[in-house]
């Protein structure tokens, strides 16, 4: 028998990546996952830049880089991810990161020492919850409503607990859907000036946006320098390639970089020089403008599908993008029994809400469906399925 440390002992295996197992039966049909459509991907663009790239620059592209990142992709992501959001960065603020996770993982190694308190939203993003339960964080739950996290109660939670980091995902949030007000970010960027906490904003959905109009990010009031911005090239380019950026002051940036020499070295410089060049050659525009309404598409058809097949008394959001629609049921339902329903015997996937909660014991009565990755057709037929495994439950 070996002998494992409590830091792996504390976390459980992480309920989403458990229902990819379950992909590998072709006959499910699954809102179980984040992921973008495989219909969004650009396949042909991808094989010409990396060719590109390996023909011109051969030993850049197969070498060692440095932690920091790749240098053309920071500054394309100064010019073209962060300006239009009127943000203005210098390269010293920036670090490249192996997908959106790592930035979270680097964030909280740089500020969170076992024991110490940190505010969520509840629900939060499940992985985020395995890392806190990593390094022991005392996790409190910062209620939510429809404009996201409430800031009367984060006011009153950093009071109470004098708490030192808040996480929040503000756009499209995973797992609700739920986009947090123009007021409710000046009051965050605000209310962690005053307490001296950290916030990591975790916004890898802003740009999925399909109705309304864009809010500015958090950081855009972050006069403390306190703000720590995440962004992703998983949902809008491709989560394969693994590649997600942290935006921070020129005093927080040197941390997380040790911190990331601590993991990986570099994030692989490949797919680092292809989201460069993607952004270079202009392309993230169209493609958010092409892509959308394939999206809403399938979120309005996902919408009306709970209107037409799921019991009545289901509530739920209506977000203006992202990827996630959040379910609520009365208390007393079981969401985990109903998957098991759901799988086994009518072959449809999706995320029961508990692991979503800092006390699992919380939110057994929600479920998380995903509506970007399977075709009109497809949320059709499983959202048909998913209302026989309610109606055997119920
Ligand atoms: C809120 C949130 N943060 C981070 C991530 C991780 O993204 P990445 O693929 O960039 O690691 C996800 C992915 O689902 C997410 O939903």
């Amino acid at each position: 028998m070996v002998q494992f440390a409590d830091r792996v002992n504390r976390v459980n295996p992480s309920a989403v990546r458990e229902i990819f197992k379950l992909m590998a039966d072709p006959e499910i049909i699954s809102f179980g996952g984040g992921s973008p459509a495989n219909e969004s991907f650009e396949p042909d663009i991808i094989k010409e830049i990396t060719a590109e790239l390996l023909t011109k620059q051969p030993d850049l592209m197969l070498q060692y880089g440095t932690t920091e990142g790749w240098t053309p992709l920071r500054d394309a992501y100064i010019e073209h991810i962060a300006k239009p959001k009127g943000l203005a960065f210098d390269r010293g603020n920036i670090i490249t990161t192996t997908g959106s996770t790592q930035g979270i993982s680097l964030s909280i190694d740089a500020f969170v020492n076992e024991g110490d308190t940190v505010l969520v939203e509840s629900p939060t993003f499940l992985a985020t919850l395995m890392v806190f339960a990593k390094v022991n964080a005392n996790v409190v739950a910062v209620d939510m409503d429809e404009d996201g996290m409430r800031t009367d109660d984060l006011a009153a939670k950093l009071e109470a607990t004098g708490a030192r980091l808040i996480y929040t995902i503000p756009t499209f949030q995973n797992p609700t859907g739920r986009t947090l007000s123009l007021e409710r970010r000046k009051d965050v960027a605000k209310l962690a000036a005053l307490h001296g906490a950290v916030v990591i904003e975790d916004d890898p959905y802003c740009d999925l946006r399909y109705s309304g109009e864009a809010l500015p990010p958090i950081k855009s009031f972050d006069d403390a320098d306190n703000v720590i911005m995440l962004n992703s090239f998983s949902k809008i380019v491709s989560p394969g390639l693994r590649v997600g950026t942290v935006a921070a002051s020129a005093e927080i940036i040197p941390k997380l970089t040790v911190a990331k020499q601590c993991s990986d070295t570099h994030t692989a410089i490949l797919p680092q020089a292809i989201c460069a060049e993607y952004l270079n050659r202009g392309l993230l525009p169209g493609h958010l403008k092409s892509t959308a309404p394939m999206y809403k598409e399938r979120l309005d058809t996902m919408l009306a599908c709970i209107e037409k097949y799921l019991p009545a008394e289901a509530e739920y959001t209506r977000p203006d993008g992202g990827v996630f629609i959040w379910l609520t049921m009365p208390d007393g339902f079981d969401a985990q029994e109903l998957l098991v329903t759901a799988t086994q015997k009518y072959k449809v996937a999706f995320v029961p809400g508990a692991p979503f909660h800092a006390d699992p014991a919380d939110g057994k009565n929600t479920l998380r469906l995903n509506f970007s990755g399977a075709t009109p057709d497809k949320i059709e037929e499983g959202m048909q399925r998913l209302s026989k495994a309610f109606a055997a439950q119920l």
